[in-house]
């Protein structure tokens, strides 16, 4: 049983869905490090929630990319949403030529013993933490939909918002998606 540690309940619902019942939700809230890279935050957060849970653990850290925005909000996605909100977002947005956008992922695993692997990077720090990236393109619209969380209302991959999707719909494009199926393809090697 690996622990999913999140205080995000739309991605404990998507990693459940995704994984079954190999896995758990934990909520805790541990800090981030100011760094734009996804994996230095997620290795960061694996390292302090399997020491926090002390079992396998995975965590995942997401944010959206638009093009026109000079990839803003990035690593800034939480505080941006938090301040601006998903309305003004997408408003600014779509006041540039281009809307096209990218959601990305990185989950991180460790369980405190060495990772390595197919498909695995490994951030070598003490201990040792597995990362699984997933990026999915799309474009910033008006918001649509009722399903999701965050910005996914103003995210729209091939005509449909992931709001406007079931979370299984999601998950089999998604960038959490893809992240969580290169995670459980190895992990299932490990076991
Ligand atoms: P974090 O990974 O929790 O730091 O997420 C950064 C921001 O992006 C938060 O505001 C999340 O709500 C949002 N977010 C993360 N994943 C997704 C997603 O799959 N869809 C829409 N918003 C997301």
């Amino acid at each position: 049983m690996v622990t999913f540690v999140t205080t995000n309940p739309g991605k404990a619902q998507e990693a459940e869905s995704y994984l079954g019942e190999s896995v758990a939700q934990h909520a805790f809230d541990y800090p981030e490090p100011q760094t734009d890279s996804f994996a230095e935050v997620a290795a960061h957060g694996a390292r302090v929630a399997h020491e926090h849970v002390g079992g396998p653990v995975i965590v995942d850290d997401a944010g959206l990319s638009i093009a026109g925005l000079e990839g803003f909000p990035g690593p800034f996605s939480s505080y941006v949403k938090e301040t601006l909100g998903i309305d003004r977002v997408s408003r600014l947005a779509r006041r540039e030529p281009d809307q096209s956008a990218a959601f990305h992922t990185v989950v991180g695993y460790c369980d405190g013993d060495p990772v390595d692997g197919d498909g695995v990077t490994v951030d070598d720090g003490t201990p040792p933490v597995a990362l699984f990236e997933g990026v999915v393109d799309g474009r910033i619209v008006a918001p649509r939909g009722e399903g999701g969380f965050g910005y996914d209302p103003i995210f729209e991959h091939d005509g449909r918002t992931f709001a406007e999707m079931t979370t299984a719909e999601k998950n089999a494009v998604s960038h959490r998606g893809q992240a969580l199926s290169a995670f459980a393809d190895w992990y299932g090697d490990r076991t």
